[in-house]
């Protein structure tokens, strides 16, 4: 599998990077809200140190998949797809991009508006990137809750059209972003035919 992505598949790097973040991110919005309604404890602490250092992860991984995407153009879409549907696709990819990199920032604003400190895996302290100040401290808590619903909701509709392209439009969608797979189109791609044998003698 190449690294790069070609006209037809994702390659292994753009794979990678939508995995792991799929997988952080669902990970994320989940512990988010488990922790929330937690009573305080030392694990509800925990979970939230947890919480930012794969949060700011996320942050990372997400500037470096936007850099990769600059060198890196997508495969077109898949033939035969109404373009009421692809517009939609694009938008609600476009739309978790930039909530994706909202997301962190809001919870990098909240944490340092409430003037506490920032670790990473307690490895790397991170600097606050606003003052202590308690009006933005709860519009970045009200932002990092909306987002976390529009993000949900934007995730529904784009597994809700993995699957429908699998299932029931029975295209290559789905199949080429998966990590070892490949659109099916490929597999079954004719081999180049075999030159006439020649009537010449060498
Ligand atoms: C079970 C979960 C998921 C499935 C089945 C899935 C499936 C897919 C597929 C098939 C594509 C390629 C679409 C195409 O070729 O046009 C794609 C792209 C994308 N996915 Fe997912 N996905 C899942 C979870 C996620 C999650 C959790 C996120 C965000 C955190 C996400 C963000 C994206 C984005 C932003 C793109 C567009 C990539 C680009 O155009 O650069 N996906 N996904
Ligand atoms: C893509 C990244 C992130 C996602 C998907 C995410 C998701 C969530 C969710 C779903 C909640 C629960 C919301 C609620 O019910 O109030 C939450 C809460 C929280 N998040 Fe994040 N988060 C992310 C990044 C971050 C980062 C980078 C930080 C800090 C550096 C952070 C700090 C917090 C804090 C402190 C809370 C608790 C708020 C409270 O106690 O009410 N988050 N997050």
């Amino acid at each position: 599998m190449s690294a790069k992505s070609d006209a037809t598949c994702w390659g292994s790097v753009a794979k990678l990077f939508h995995w792991t973040i799929a997988l952080f991110v669902i990970g994320l919005l989940v512990g988010g809200l488990t922790m929330t309604d937690m009573k305080v404890s030392p694990d509800k602490f925990k979970l939230y140190a947890l919480h930012k250092s794969i949060g700011i992860t996320v942050l990372v991984l997400m500037l470096l998949r936007f850099a990769w995407r600059g060198v890196d153009p997508r495969p077109k879409d898949v033939a035969g797809m109404a373009p009421i549907i692809a517009f939609a696709a694009h938008a609600v990819h476009r739309l978790l991009y930039v909530a994706l990199l909202a997301m962190p920032i809001s919870g990098w604003v909240y944490n340092s508006a409430s003037n506490f400190p920032l670790q990473w895996f307690g490895l790397v302290q991170l600097p606050a990137i606003v003052a202590p100040d308690k009006a933005l401290k709860a519009l970045a808590h009200e932002v990092h809750e909306v987002l976390a619903w529009t993000i949900i909701a934007l995730l529904l509709a784009h597994i809700a059209g993995a699957l429908k392209h699998h299932f029931i439009d029975r295209d290559d969608t789905l199949r080429r972003m998966l990590p070892f797979g490949r659109p099916r189109a490929d597999a079954v791609a004719p081999q180049p035919a075999s030159p006439p044998a020649s009537t010449d003698t060498p």
